[in-house]
């Protein structure tokens, strides 16, 4: 049984101009130990298709179509205490470690409160003495639990915020772009970090990135999503060696390629449409350079292709 299934998700935001259709039937799965890259460009629905897995939509996001299962469980029919429950199994990290942390609490009292909600029997002394464990594991040393936010450097925080997504001692953890905010120098420690931890923790991980580049080493799988859609599913080898969809081809194109860094980057034009009406067909047919009739007119379907799924007209 895989550790997450998600099975035909939709998640809308209805706004006075228009409902934005951030997830579109994504079926995803993920097993135990894996670690899934979901990428794609910025307002794509990587956020909200990962927020959704911890019912952290945030209003007015609906799930008005699909499935979650957690380890078996159905997430959507949870009573809130049950939420509260799942909060714990499912870590998760930030993309910004500045406007996620309080500027005026220390940064012991940021795990204690936090394991506290949650784990209501744990003494201040047993969430602090599980905190210095956790900061260690992290490379930041026990002290510092009373230092404030500010007194971190950026890659130090962003450690901070990925103890605090351990701090339950989480099966599945999700990152939201957790080094975006970090020079590649930091980026490369934290990666490095999470890898480590991974291993440490038993954890599957997500992780969530506009940056291709950075799931190659890291992860088993890779979703592409592009304007809510899942549009290539499989293994990262061969995402990686043989991209079937030429959004994904586009992405790899636009990055620094590791193993030809010789070779120039090639950036998509244009960007991702608005999702309150994107455009009809296959939604990224407008930036395809191999669009062709079906393109613009029908949606194309999702379909096994050398093991990994596809949704392009060239392949149905
Ligand atoms: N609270 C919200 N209200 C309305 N629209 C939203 C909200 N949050 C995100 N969106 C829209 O949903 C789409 C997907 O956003 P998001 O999930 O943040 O994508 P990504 O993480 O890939 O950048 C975007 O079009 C974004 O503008
Ligand atoms: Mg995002």
């Amino acid at each position: 049984m895989p550790l997450l299934e998600i099975n035909s998700l939709t998640v809308d935001y209805p706004t006075r101009v228009g409902t934005v259709r951030a997830v579109d039937r994504v079926s995803i799965s993920v097993e135990k130990g894996q670690t899934l890259g979901i990428v794609g460009e910025s307002g794509c629905g990587k956020s909200t298709l990962g927020l959704a897995v911890i019912r952290l939509v945030p209003s007015p996001g609906i799930m008005t179509e699909g499935s979650i299962m957690i380890d078996g469980t159905d997430i959507m029919r949870l009573s809130n205490n049950e939420v509260r429950e799942l909060r714990g199994k499912v870590g998760f990290i930030f993309q910004d470690p500045m406007t996620s942390l309080n500027p005026v609490k220390r940064i012991g009292d940021h795990f204690v409160e936090f394991i506290r909600t949650h784990e209501k029997e744990v003494s201040r002394q047993e969430a602090l003495e599980k905190t210095g464990k956790i900061l260690e594991s992290l490379g930041i040393l026990r002290e510092r639990t009373t230092d404030y936010p500010h007194q971190f450097s950026g890659g130090m925080r962003q450690r901070v915020m990925i103890g605090l997504g351990l701090a339950l001692n989480p099966k599945l953890l999700i990152a939201d772009e957790p080094t975006t905010s970090l020079d590649v120098i930091v980026e490369a420690q934290i990666l490095e970090l999470m890898n480590k931890l991974k291993k440490d923790y038993d954890l599957t991980l997500i992780l969530i990135t506009h940056n291709i580049g950075i799931v190659a080493e890291m992860s088993d799988l890779i979703a592409v999503m592009y304007a809510g859609r899942v549009v290539e599913f499989g293994p990262t080898e061969q995402i990686f060696e043989n991209p079937l969809h030429p959004y994904t081809k586009g992405l790899l194109e636009s990055a620094p390629n590791i193993l030809h860094p010789e070779r120039s980057m090639h950036p998509i034009p244009g960007s991702p449409p608005d999702l309150i009406s994107p455009p009809p067909g296959c939604k990224f047919h407008p930036r395809c350079p191999h669009a062709f009739e079906p393109c613009p007119l029908r949606e194309p379907f999702l379909v096994m292709k050398e093991r990994r799924f596809v949704a392009c007209h060239l392949y149905d």
